[in-house]
């Protein structure tokens, strides 16, 4: 029976692992997402019944890792080296001249690539397994990121054996990065959220990797091209067109795009190619690597300066224009944050218009000594907001002005502060017309109440007439009212109207989305939705039992305790009720039963929660909880001054738990 159900388990691996291997890597699936899924689902069965059976390397172990604490060190065996710029093609010849030089030949094998823009990292796998991943740091010490990297699917958990064998070690090296496509979806997103936009693919990928909880990285779609190799044992390697064909036969993703060129012209022509028709590459590309292709000549030319002698990175020229920096106008957002904005003489950066540029804030403004009147570099950087690079600062004439944020807002003229430790600067008054114009603009907005017709114009009419000061008036507005407004009839005020009425009875996350709490977009309002009963008990909630939450932070616990603190959010919220807002009754999940069967011993002071609340949450969970410690028990949560109970889970060799360990088990209820 436990033998059907081991080959069972392990044929199911090997189906998910091809079809995986087919979708990420070859980008060429055999099945549906539905059938794939079906798959999966019914492997992670098997292995929920069978917990003994399960492997580090299955395919459900991807995304099971609690959060970190910190991230150790790895020290990477081979260091991880840069390399050294060309910016044109002079400079490739002069590279080639060098080679060929230091290697006494007339003619060398160059192997060219796109250069990804990205993160670098090293995998390391023993015996075909992936052992570990880490950042490449300095090139000698990077940071451990196992957990992270096996969320990218792109990367196999256990390489291919493909009839020749597995090598016993493999260090192999490649870029992390996003398609243009998944980081402008996902800027979108965030910017629907109130959260920061990443500037470009590598920011993206290095900010993703450093986080310390892996369901980060896992909702990112971050993939992965593998360009080079550390140590490596049981097979060898001569050539970098080997190298490419050897990791792609082991199942490691490698760039279908690259030539293996007789003498520079070739790798020129190459870079030439690459430079013209990189819009259409799916990926954001800066430039062409060229490499010698023979490892015993590479070995010959050595390194210097932390660069190898036998490659070099051509890069292509930015996408940057220059123009003149008008003036700098500033923005009130919804949550009272000051933007300063570029105004620019309109500039055309590979066949888009730039007329505003945002700049952040005043530091950065004051970091990079950009003033009103300058001459400024701008780009466009992947599909993001244009920045100003810089200023040019020898075309100062003495007429440009410094720029200093207003002390009151540009809007409702009341003060503006800037907190301790913020960058932002602040308009805190809620009455600001800006702030309630945005407000009301995302409290309608498809992720909150939706009410469709409710657009900018409208917005800016209600508000500038004063017949809206609070979000809850749009629910007390009637016909005679809308029909006095410029460009509304009958027909579409009663439209309005029934809009209106309609979106009163609204589902939990959609409430809590369009209250505009900072922080909290669509899908944290999702997950608040779903660990609280009702609007009150979230109202009532402690940082402490919201950071308790999966994927809440510290800053989104905080954010919120900070917003229901305040009391015109509380009357906001009050308003809405008595406008005859109804939320809808969602049927609650039973949340997942992760701590099935397992028996805890609770020792010492916690410092998140009362011990009554821990046992409770250890109850919800399906766990169980004893008053003293046997070989049975399965953990002991040690808090502050724990009692003996803790020497004695040590002498029975029972897995304690730190506090932070067992927040991150509970977190695992996602
Ligand atoms: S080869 C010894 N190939 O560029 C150099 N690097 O400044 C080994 N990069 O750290 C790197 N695409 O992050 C190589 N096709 C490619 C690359 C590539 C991007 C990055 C990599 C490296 C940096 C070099």
């Amino acid at each position: 029976m436990e033998q059907d159900v081991r080959s069972e388990i392990e044929e199911l691996r090997e189906a998910i692992r091809r079809h995986n291997y087919l979708y990420y890597v070859l980008d060429k699936p055999k099945i549906s997402d539905a059938e794939y899924d079906a798959l999966f689902r019914k492997l992670q069965k098997l292995e929920e019944t069978h917990p003994n059976l399960v492997t580090p390397d299955s395919p459900t172990q991807r995304v099971g890792a609690p959060p970190a604490q910190g991230f150790a060190t790895a020290t990477h065996a081979v260091p991880m080296r840069s390399l050294a710029n060309a910016f044109n093609v002079d400079e490739l010849r002069d590279f080639d001249r060098r080679v060929r030089k230091l290697l006494d030949a007339a003619e060398v094998t160059y192997l060219a690539e796109p250069k990804l823009d990205g993160l670098s990292v090293e995998l390391v796998y023993r015996d075909g397994l992936f052992v570990q991943g880490s950042t490449r740091g300095d090139g000698v010490n990077g940071e451990d990121v196992t957990a992270n990297l096996r969320t990218i699917r792109s990367i196999p958990l256990r390489l291919q054996g493909l009839g020749r064998r597995v090598p016993s070690l493999l260090e192999v090296r490649g870029e992390v990065y996003i398609d243009k496509g998944d980081l402008t979806r996902l800027n979108r997103q965030r910017e629907k959220e109130g959260l920061a936009l990443f500037a470009n693919p590598r920011n993206l990928a290095a900010g993703s990797l450093r986080q310390l909880d892996p369901r980060v990285p896992a909702s990112r779609p971050l993939k992965i091209f593998c360009y080079d190799i550390g140590r490596v044992e049981g097979v060898a390697i001569d050539t970098q067109a080997e190298l490419l064909e050897t990791l792609f036969q082991l199942g490691i993703r490698v760039n279908p795009l690259y030539r293996l060129c007789k003498g520079i012209d070739e790798a020129i022509a190459f870079y030439g190619q690459v430079k013209e028709t990189r819009e259409e590459l799916p990926y954001e590309a800066d430039g062409v690597v060229v490499k010698v292709n023979e490892f015993a000549s590479r070995r010959i030319l050595g390194e210097v300066s932390r660069s190898p002698r036998w490659a070099i990175a051509g890069k292509f020229p930015a996408e940057q224009g220059i123009t003149k920096l008008e003036d700098i106008i500033v923005q009130v957002g919804r949550t009272g944050t000051l933007t300063p904005v570029a105004v620019l003489e309109p500039v055309r950066v590979r066949g888009v218009t730039i007329s505003h540029a945002t700049l952040h804030n005043e530091d950065e403004i004051r970091r990079k000594d950009i003033r009103i009147g300058d001459t400024v570099v701008v780009q466009r950087a992947g599909d993001v907001i244009p920045q100003v690079v810089r200023s040019l600062v020898k075309r100062r004439t003495g007429e440009e002005r410094l720029f200093v944020m207003p002390d009151t807002c540009p809007v409702c003229g009341s003060r503006v502060v800037r907190y301790k430790g913020e960058v932002a600067h602040r308009c805190l008054n809620l009455s600001c017309p800006a702030r309630i114009k945005e407000s009301i603009l995302h409290f309608v907005s498809k992720g909150g109440f939706d009410v469709d017709g409710f657009g900018t114009k409208l917005v800016d009419q209600l508000v500038d007439k004063g017949i809206v000061k609070r979000v809850s008036d749009i629910f007390h507005l009637d016909r005679d009212t809308l029909i006095g407004l410029e460009r509304m009839g009958e027909k579409s005020a009663s439209n309005l109207l029934s809009a209106l009425e309609k979106s009163k009875s609204i589902a939990p996350p959609k409430i809590l989305f369009a209250l505009g709490i900072p922080e909290v977009g669509e899908h944290t309002a999702g997950l608040l939705a779903e660990a609280f009963e009702g609007l009150q008990e979230l109202m009532e909630a402690t940082e402490e039992a919201l950071c308790a939450l999966p994927e809440i932070g510290p800053r989104t616990a905080a954010a919120i305790v900070d917003f229901f603190a305040n009391q015109p959010n509380k009357k906001m919220v009050s308003e809405l009720l008595d406008a005859g807002v109804k939320i809808t009754e969602v049927p609650k999940k039973a949340s997942a039963r992760t701590l099935e069967g397992k028996r805890f011993v609770l020792t010492g002071r916690l410092v998140s929660m009362p011990r009554g609340e821990a046992g409770e949450r250890i109850k919800r969970l399906g766990g169980m909880v004893s008053s003293s410690v046997s070989l049975r028990t399965d953990y002991v949560v040690v808090g502050e001054n724990p009692g003996a109970k803790a020497d004695k889970a040590r002498k029975l060799g029972v897995a304690t738990l730190t506090e932070a360990e067992f927040l991150a088990l509970l977190k695992a209820d996602a």
